[in-house]
């Protein structure tokens, strides 16, 4: 495959960096709009034909230099027998986790519940342009334990999965390492069906003290990575607000880090391992202001884009929903007819 976005992973020297955008499959496409007016989330991510519509949407509306699979991080705890349900108000399971004495043992593995999302990465392999590659994800374990426990679809403290890992430890260390042993078959699966990079989505990565999430999280992150990367394929892990928590970050836990825009690009040059490539991490509410504030914001990466060839430009979190598609295409134009200097 020539790819741009594969040769940076391989640390290749490329004229400028690759750019794709984290929730560039769904969201901000007038085009996905359009599909949504039809069918539900469920709808389309149950439909082979659909769902690879949808995760290739964004290579021709937007020119990026990846797909991202259709899917969500919220599959795996469906599969451990949840009862996933995406309302009107955003997901939500019907069996949280706070309402159980001992929740670990409500955990059941039902595989079935994976396997659409191996269908729909054989039907975006059939029909893809052959350049295009494709990201496999899955979320990461703290993130993913959090929705476990929220018992309403508008709750984002997570409280309540905080509080139950200060008070029950090994309930807790329990029900991360179910998460944790799916979550590596799941991405393995996805390897065999034929991803060319895989991302670890831990969105919620800062709700802890970075030691706790050393010692309780990070393990479980970077088994399920190296399990993907024993299998040839470069990893990405994006592990949100974790601040100075970067530190920790270096080759045994992934090829690539996805920088929050929290965290300035140039600061987590620093603080994260030199072998450890960086992507990211533009605020993306910036793609509300006018081209000149953004194309401003752009110019001032190029310094860094010059110096650092194992870099990949993206948001520093996922698009808004109302961002136009204009903004984003924009951005990546910019950055295709830019001269790094390279
Ligand atoms: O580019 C993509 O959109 C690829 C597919 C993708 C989805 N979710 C589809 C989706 C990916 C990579 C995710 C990751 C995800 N899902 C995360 C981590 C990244 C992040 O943005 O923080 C999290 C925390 C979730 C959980 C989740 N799924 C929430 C909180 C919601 C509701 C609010 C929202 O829209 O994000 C979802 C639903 C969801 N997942 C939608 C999409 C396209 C919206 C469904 C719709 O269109 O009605």
């Amino acid at each position: 495959m020539n790819s741009i976005f594969l040769d940076t992973l391989n640390k290749k020297d490329t004229d400028r960096p690759p750019v794709w955008f984290m929730r560039q499959a769904g969201r901000i496409l007038p085009s996905y709009q359009a599909l949504k007016k039809m069918h539900s989330f469920s709808d389309l991510m149950n439909s082979p034909e659909l769902a690879a519509k949808v995760t290739l949407l964004p290579i021709n509306d937007l020119g990026v230099d990846a797909a991202i699979l259709f899917s969500d991080i919220l599959i795996v705890p469906e599969a451990l027998g949840m009862g996933l349900e995406f309302t009107e108000k955003g997901p939500i399971f019907s069996k949280p986790l706070t309402q159980f004495k001992n929740p670990s043992q409500q955990l059941i593995v039902d595989r079935s519940k994976l396997t659409h999302v191996y269908d729909n990465i054989d039907e975006i392999i059939k029909i893809r342009h052959e350049n295009t590659p494709l990201i496999g994800f899955c979320g990461g374990p703290l993130t993913t334990f959090c929705f476990m426990f929220r018992g309403h679809a508008r709750d984002v403290t997570f409280n309540d999965a905080i509080k139950f890992m200060y008070s029950n430890p090994s309930e807790s260390k329990k029900i991360i390492d179910s998460l944790t042993e799916l979550s590596i078959e799941y991405a393995l699966k996805q390897v065999e069906h034929g991803i060319e990079c895989f991302q670890l989505f831990e969105t919620y990565g800062g709700l802890i003290p970075e030691e706790m999430y050393k010692e309780l999280m990070l393990p479980a992150s970077k088994r399920i990575l190296n399990a993907v990367r024993e299998k040839g394929i470069p990893t990405i892990y994006f592990p949100k607000n974790f601040g100075g928590g970067l530190k920790y970050i270096n080759k045994d836990i992934c090829d690539f880090v996805s920088v929050d825009w929290q965290t300035p690009i140039e600061t987590a040059r620093y603080l994260v391992d030199k072998s450890v490539g960086l992507q990211g991490n533009i605020d993306p509410r910036l793609l509300y202001a006018d081209e000149s504030v953004i194309e401003k914001h752009l110019e001032s990466m190029i310094p860094f884009g010059r110096d650092n060839q194992d870099w990949i430009f993206n948001l520093g979190h996922g698009f808004l929903p109302d961002i136009k598609m204009e903004k984003a295409k924009f951005v990546v134009d910019w950055i295709k007819e830019t001269n790094w200097n390279r």
